[in-house]
């Protein structure tokens, strides 16, 4: 239905991004990526898409872009995520995430861009008790959280005036590879969880830091909502098609509904891996205790199931990917 219209997808030479555009080339959509390559990977581009080196800060760029390609809807992923680091470098952050996305919607005048999909992020719910649903005030915590936060209400900000739909989608923890086994994760700058996890994997002495172990929730550890990655990819293909046929605006939360604690992620790895060590470092800044999604909103929208949430399986895939980069002797920078 949405076949002709051209979908761009900033961010698409990263890890979910690429995930995404894997799955809508394989529908025989029309994609454009537009990437500076900061935290992307050329590896990680679809041959089937148009590759575009771009960066959100050129405006002017921007617009020409979306003119000259006639783009109907776009997917908007472009962003720093490094919570540690937004703390500390708080303009770069700034710069990128909430004037890259200011950017990226005032190119939107006088165009064809009728959807809008923003990857937002759990963060900016701040800590929570409980499940956590789309009606609860947002109360970023961290600075990163406070940029995903600002690219929301820019997003809604800018839709009546320049005349399109948007999708919010607030990702919870992302995890996994494709099935496919030619994408995954490859940057490791982000401090996550089952990347870290899976690097230590691959070596003969696994050591593991768990960052916080006196934090209010079940164990002391963090907990989070982890979401496969190839579900999250499809929570895209069905949202396009949402409004697409609805044609009205939606805020969803993406996570599986269920939260694991750091320890719990941690307890299954040392199954698959005996010899591994592990390591309870001071909290990092910026991180919150505990936050999972409440999905009633989200299930009954979308009339969406999960394929992949099972938690092993998310950290084998991770792993499996893992043992790829290796074998594939993918030059990581
Ligand atoms: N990974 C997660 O668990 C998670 C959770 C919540 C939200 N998110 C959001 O999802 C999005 C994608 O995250 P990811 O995990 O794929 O990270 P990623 O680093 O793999 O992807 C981000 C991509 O954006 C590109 N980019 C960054 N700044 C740019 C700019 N100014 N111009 C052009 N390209 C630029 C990078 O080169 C990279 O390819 C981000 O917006 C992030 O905030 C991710």
């Amino acid at each position: 239905m949405y076949n002709k219209k051209k979908i761009l997808i900033t961010g698409g030479a990263g890890y979910i991004g690429s995930h995404i555009a894997e799955q809508l080339v394989n529908q025989k959509n029309n994609i454009i990526i537009i990437d500076n390559l900061v935290t992307g990977y050329k590896r990680l581009i679809n041959k089937k898409a148009k590759f575009i080196n771009a960066d959100l800060k050129n405006k002017k760029n921007l617009k020409n872009i979306i003119l000259k390609n006639k783009i109907h809807t776009i997917i908007h992923l472009a962003a720093y995520l490094n919570v540690s680091e937004a703390e500390s470098n708080k303009k770069k952050y700034y710069k990128n995430n909430v004037i890259g996305t200011k950017n990226l919607v005032e190119a939107c005048k006088n165009s064809e861009v009728k959807n809008i999909i923003y990857s937002s992020s759990c963060s900016i719910y701040g800590n929570t008790v409980g499940s956590v649903s789309e009606h609860k005030k947002p109360n970023p915590m961290g600075y990163y959280a406070f940029t995903k936060y600002k690219g929301e209400n820019l997003i809604k900000k800018y839709s009546k005036e320049i005349g399109y739909n948007f999708a919010i989608l607030r990702y919870f923890n992302v995890a996994g590879a494709s099935p496919s086994k030619k994408i995954g994760q490859i940057e490791k700058s982000h401090g996550q969880l089952f990347k870290n996890i899976s690097i230590q994997a691959l070596k003969k002495n696994p050591v593991i830091r768990v960052y916080g172990k006196n934090y209010n929730t079940k164990d002391g550890t963090c907990v989070r909502d982890y979401i496969h990655v190839s579900d999250l990819a499809d929570i895209h293909v069905k949202c396009i098609n949402y409004l697409f046929e609805k044609k009205k605006s939606i805020t969803l939360n993406c996570g599986y509904g269920k939260g694991y604690s750091v320890q719990e992620v941690v307890n299954i790895f040392k199954k698959i891996k005996k010899n591994c060590r592990v390591l309870y470092e001071k909290r990092r800044p910026g991180d919150i205790a505990q936050v999972y999604a409440n999905t009633k909103k989200f299930k009954k929208t979308l009339k969406w199931k999960p394929k992949y949430n099972n938690i092993k399986n998310i950290l084998l895939s991770s792993i499996k990917w893992e043992k790829n980069i290796k074998r594939l002797k993918i030059k990581i920078i």
